[in-house]
C-alpha cells in the first residue's frame, strides 16, 4: 500500500487553521477533514437531547453515533457548540472513539492526499504526517477575527466575550490528559497575528510545499 500523503494543521481556537487546511486541501485537490466537526457534532448530539455534556457515558454513545458527513447538514459554528465540543472532547473514551475514523480518512482520503485540521493531529491522530503546521495568532487578534465573522453571519456579540471563551477553550484544550493541545516537535508554527489570509496562506504553502512535492514525486516513481 502506498504511504498516505497527510497535511497536519494543528493550532488554537479561531487561528483560521480551518480557513488554511480549505486552501491547502484545494491547492494540491486533497481531501479535507475538520475534525472539529467531529467534537462539534458529538456536543451537538447532547445538547439537542439537554443532557449532560460532562457525562461520560452519554457522551462516548454520542460520539460513537457521530456520521461525519451530517457535519454539512448542521451549523456548528455556534459558541454553544464549541465551548460543548472543547467540553466533550477532555473525555479520553470520546477521543477514543473518534481517533479511528480520522485514521482511517488519513490512509483512506478518496483523494492524493488528506488535508486534518484539530488539535492532535500531528501528536497523535498522524504522528507521521508527511507535513505538519502549528498555527497561532495572538490571543486579541483571534478573538477580533472571530467577532468579524460572527456579525458577518448575523450574530453579533462582545470581543471581551469572545476573548474569554477563546481563553477557557484553549487552557481546557492545553491542560487535558488525553491528547492536549499542543504543537508537535517536528511542527512548523505559523503566527497569523500579522498576516491577513492571503499572506497566511502563502506561508503555509511555502512551509509545507517541498515535502508535499517530495512526497508526490516519490509516489510517482513507485
Ligand atoms: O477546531 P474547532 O474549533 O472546531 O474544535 C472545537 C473543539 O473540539 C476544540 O475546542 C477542542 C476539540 N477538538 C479536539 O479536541 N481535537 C481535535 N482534533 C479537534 C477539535
Amino acid at each position: 500500500m502506498t504511504r498516505p500523503i497527510v497535511i497536519a494543521v494543528d493550532g488554537t481556537a479561531a487561528s483560521g487553521k480551518g480557513t488554511l487546511a480549505r486552501r491547502l486541501a484545494a491547492h494540491f485537490h486533497f481531501a479535507h477533514l475538520d475534525s472539529g466537526s467531529l467534537y462539534r457534532l458529538t456536543a451537538l448530539r447532547i445538547l439537542r437531547a439537554h443532557g449532560d455534556l460532562r457525562d461520560e457515558v452519554a457522551a462516548v454513545a454520542s460520539a460513537r453515533a457521530v456520521v461525519p458527513a451530517d457535519a454539512g447538514r448542521y451549523d456548528l459554528r455556534g459558541r454553544e457548540i464549541a465551548e460543548g465540543a472543547s467540553v466533550v472532547a477532555a473525555i479520553p473514551g470520546v477521543r477514543a472513539e473518534l481517533l479511528a475514523w480520522q485514521q482511517h480518512f488519513a490512509r483512506d482520503p478518496g483523494a492524493a492526499g488528506a488535508v486534518i485540521d484539530g488539535r492532535d493531529i500531528g501528536t497523535v491522530v498522524c504522528p507521521d504526517a508527511t507535513a505538519k503546521l502549528f498555527v497561532d495568532a495572538a490571543p486579541e487578534l483571534r478573538a477580533r477575527r472571530r467577532r468579524l465573522e460572527l456579525e458577518a453571519a448575523g450574530e453579533p456579540a462582545s470581543e471581551a466575550a469572545i476573548l474569554a471563551e477563546i481563553g477557557a477553550r484553549d487552557a481546557r484544550d492545553r491542560n487535558r490528559a488525553v491528547a492536549p493541545l499542543l504543537r508537535a516537535p517536528d511542527a512548523a508554527l505559523l503566527d497569523t497575528s500579522d498576516l491577513d489570509i492571503d499572506a497566511a496562506f502563502a506561508a503555509a504553502l511555502a512551509l509545507v510545499r517541498p515535502r508535499i512535492e517530495e512526497a508526490l514525486a516519490a509516489r510517482q516513481r513507485g
